[in-house]
């Protein structure tokens, strides 16, 4: 059983990360295998709604110019997912939004498994 838990945060040491290791302490306590992906300040662009995964369907974004697909072979991979933002403007960080949006879409796109 593996659990992945992203910071949306770019602040690597910062509050949200604070949170998800106090969450992931837990699960390890419990044999679950844990695993913090630094999403913040990474690039990772929007959706461009070009449609491409509803064609393709083989779990990946089209757009190839970012490191999204990365991260949706992790959440592939994992038994479960945590995803930790800052509020940003009373919403989550732009990079958790990307995130939410292209996997989504993506999970839509193929049977709701991401
Ligand atoms: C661009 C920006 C927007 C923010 N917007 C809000 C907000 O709408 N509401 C709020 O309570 N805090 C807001 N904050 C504060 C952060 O959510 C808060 O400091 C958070 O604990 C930072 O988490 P981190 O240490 O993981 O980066 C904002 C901070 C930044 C940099």
């Amino acid at each position: 059983m593996k659990v992945v838990a992203f910071n949306g945060s770019p602040r690597a040491n910062g509050n949200t990360a604070q949170s998800l290791k106090i969450v992931l302490a837990e699960l390890t306590q419990e044999g679950i295998e844990t695993e913090i992906v630094q999403l913040g300040g990474r690039k990772v662009f929007g959706c461009l709604a070009c449609g491409k995964c509803r064609e393709t369907k083989d779990n990946r974004c089209s757009r190839k110019d970012d490191e999204m697909n990365t991260f949706i072979q992790k959440i592939e991979e994992a038994d479960g997912i945590i995803i930790g933002s800052p509020t940003y403007f009373s919403n989550v960080s732009s990079e958790v939004k990307a995130l939410i949006d292209r996997c989504g879409y993506v999970a839509k796109s193929n049977g709701g498994q991401c």
